[in-house]
């Protein structure tokens, strides 16, 4: 395969029939970290963000990194200091952000179940806003934020009932799904959280989806979104921000999804022309800040050839890469040598007792046991959802800046996963 047919971004590509992030071999990775191993391109994070940042040149706008994407601490820490805000969605998550030099007042808190404890904890960190999914949740926030002596900054999530022709599963604006408040009870919420003397509302947000690859669902949102600013702000009450939420999609098989630019430069076009381009505008993309900036390096441990299918098993499983069991989800395979070796057709497979286990079905691959493949567009919804079933370490993972390769992750080990766990006497 050649570097034009590689899913995702520029920086990765062959050079001298040797895959390479940015200016490293991954194979040289490989041998010297093991494998599976993931790899990040910091350049392919910066470019995905400075493509956002020229969509809102001379704007007010803030942009808050959906960190469930990717919340390893290595990566935080380039969002963190190229400016970058973090949405959250849980305790953990907040105090991933802190960890890595986040600044409290730059997190937003999203999700339906925010806890009590979680709550508070944010209100002592001094969050910049909640986003509050629930009017249950708007009660207890108040109550919350009044027993600290405290009020909390709010701006209710909007579910605008729109499809955003994606996964089901990764679908969340719709009126079937258990996010944000219906359109119709907006105002309404809008009116008790004026009243609350625990909160004070700052603006409104809306998140339809995720791995959207078509401009008209956003701009079919934007337009209910600021329908319903009009409305409550006919009832006296101020919007001071308006938080489109994320959910741009990336190519992992060659999808052509909008570049952040253009689907900015749609949008406030809607924005101005409704009269709305004073707002500041804030935003909470993931996948399509990291999903092309990171790959999982694998090694092939065995051929087996079958009647029916040919599997080739590697050492990375659906313990790493969850997407493909989870959702069906297409990744790229490429290898890291290029060869010119005759192909087969194999199912990719790890080495987890399920047969769900797969990464890929039906691929060309000419690849050797003790040879090592490149699971492409692994950055987003991988590692942040890798799990230890069969008793498996998490993978390692390395940041790649420029010609230096710096470990973020070590690979976890037996006794790191028993480290919380007790015999009983
Ligand atoms: N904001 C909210 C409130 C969200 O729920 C999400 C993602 C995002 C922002 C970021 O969306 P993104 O820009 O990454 O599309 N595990 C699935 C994706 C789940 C997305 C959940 N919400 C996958 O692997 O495809």
């Amino acid at each position: 395969m050649s570097s034009a047919a590689l899913p995702g971004s520029p920086h990765f590509a062959y050079r001298s029939g040797r895959l390479h992030c940015e200016d490293v071999a991954l194979e040289d990775l490989a041998r010297r970290h093991g494998t599976p191993l993931f790899v990040y391109s910091k350049a392919a994070m910066l470019a995905s963000l400075a493509a956002y940042r020229r969509g809102f040149a001379g704007r007010k706008s803030r942009i808050f990194y959906a960190m469930k994407a990717n919340s390893s601490l290595g990566i935080l820490q380039v969002f963190a200091r190229a400016g970058c805000g973090f949405d959250i969605v849980s305790g953990g998550e907040l105090e991933r952000a802190l960890a890595a030099g986040g600044d409290a007042r730059d997190v937003i808190f999203s999700g339906v179940g925010k806890t009590r404890a979680e709550m508070r904890r944010a209100l002592e960190a001094g969050i910049g806003c909640f986003n509050v999914e629930s009017e249950a949740e708007l009660e207890v926030l108040s109550e919350v934020a009044r027993e600290m002596g405290r009020t909390a900054a709010v701006s209710i999530r909007v579910n605008p009932n729109v499809d955003p022709k994606t996964h089901p599963y990764i679908s969340t604006g719709l009126r079937s799904n258990k996010f944000g408040v219906a359109h119709e009870r907006v105002l309404h919420a809008y009116r008790r959280a004026a009243e609350l003397p625990g909160i004070s509302i700052a603006g409104i947000d809306c998140h339809i989806g995720s791995q959207i690859t078509e401009t008209d669902p956003y701009l079919d949102a934007m337009d209910r979104i600021l329908d319903l600013v009009e409305e409550v702000e006919r009832a006296g009450i101020r919007l001071g921000h308006i938080d489109f939420g994320g959910g741009l999609g990336i190519s992992y098989a060659g999808e052509q999804p909008p570049r952040a630019d253009e689907l900015w430069r749609s949008l406030l076009e809607r924005v101005d022309e409704r009269g709305f381009g004073d707002r500041e505008l804030m935003i909470e993309p993931g996948r399509s800040l990291v999903g092309n900036a990171g790959v999982c390096v694998t090694e092939v441990l065995y051929l087996k050839p079958g009647e029916q299918k040919n599997f080739c098993i590697v050492d990375a499983a659906m313990n790493d890469l969850p997407r493909p069991a989870m959702y069906q989800a297409y990744h790229a395979v490429v290898p890291l040598a290029e060869s010119s070796r005759e192909a087969h057709t194999y199912d990719i497979v790890g080495p987890v007792c399920e047969s769900g286990d797969w990464l890929a079905r039906d691929r060309e691959l000419a690849a050797q046991p003790g040879e090592f493949l490149a699971v492409m567009s692994a950055g987003a919804y991988c590692m942040s959802m890798a799990s230890n079933y069969n008793t498996r370490g998490r993978a390692a993972e390395v940041l790649v800046d420029g010609g230096q390769a710096h470990v973020i992750r070590e690979r976890e080990t037996p006794a790191d996963l028993m480290l919380k766990e007790k015999l009983a006497p």
